[in-house]
């Protein structure tokens, strides 16, 4: 349930109790993913991004497909028009939840230099764009540095969006916090951590040595 509808059920649990219960039983024909799908189309029509964050996650995890989801998007397109999709789109693919662009591929000429470890600030986080994908790049105090996917474990949003806390990187979606230094998730206690991308300080630089995707 959304914060907002949490607060409702308390500061008015009559109307809540009945909203709720609208939910519940107004829908009893359609399986879990043709919901999720048609809950895509309905956030792409009103232009809401945290609903379609909210909703679009689950429709993967009931069983739609990549391109299931993408159909969805586009179907808002009569209703929605055309900058509402697009900017879906955006949203979608920061989540990972489209499917992918086949690329030429440029494995091995793709440079796995991320820069100098000297233009990158001690104890704050970087964002780097590196072969498509976003990173966050944190400089330790002890001349290393930590690579992370820039994706939140939890739903996918790009944490370079964040709020940048100097140690921790907060997800301006749902608020998981992470340490930096060490990937762990501190906020929720238990929550699934940065995902390290394998890196190395090579002659003042920092290389990757493992994949960034
Ligand atoms: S996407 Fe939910 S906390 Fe980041």
């Amino acid at each position: 349930m959304s914060k907002a509808l949490t607060y409702l059920a308390k500061t008015r649990p009559e109307a809540a109790t009945h909203l709720m219960g609208f939910y519940k039983h107004s829908v009893q024909a359609l399986d879990e993913k043709t919901r999720h799908l048609i809950q895509i189309v309905t956030k792409v029509t009103v232009g809401t991004e945290r609903g379609l964050r909210q909703y679009a996650p689950k429709a993967l995890k009931a069983g739609a497909s990549r391109e299931e989801i993408l159909d969805a998007v586009l179907m808002a397109f009569p209703a929605a028009g055309l900058n509402k999709v697009l900017d879906a789109i955006d949203v979608m693919r920061e989540m990972d939840l489209l499917p992918e662009v086949a690329e030429a591929s440029s494995e091995g000429e793709t440079s796995r230099d991320l820069g100098a470890l000297a233009d990158f600030p001690v104890g704050r986080m970087r964002c780097v764009e590196h072969g498509g994908a976003a990173l966050l790049v944190y400089r330790t105090d002890d001349g290393s540095a930590r690579v992370y996917s820039a994706r939140c474990p939890h739903s996918k949003a790009n944490l370079c969006k964040g709020t940048d806390h100097g140690t921790r990187v907060e997800c301006r979606v749902h608020n998981w916090t992470f340490d930096l230094a060490s990937g762990a998730c501190l906020e929720p206690t238990g929550g699934t951590g940065l995902t390290v991308i394998p890196s190395e300080v090579r002659e003042g630089r920092i290389v990757l040595t493992g994949s960034a995707s």
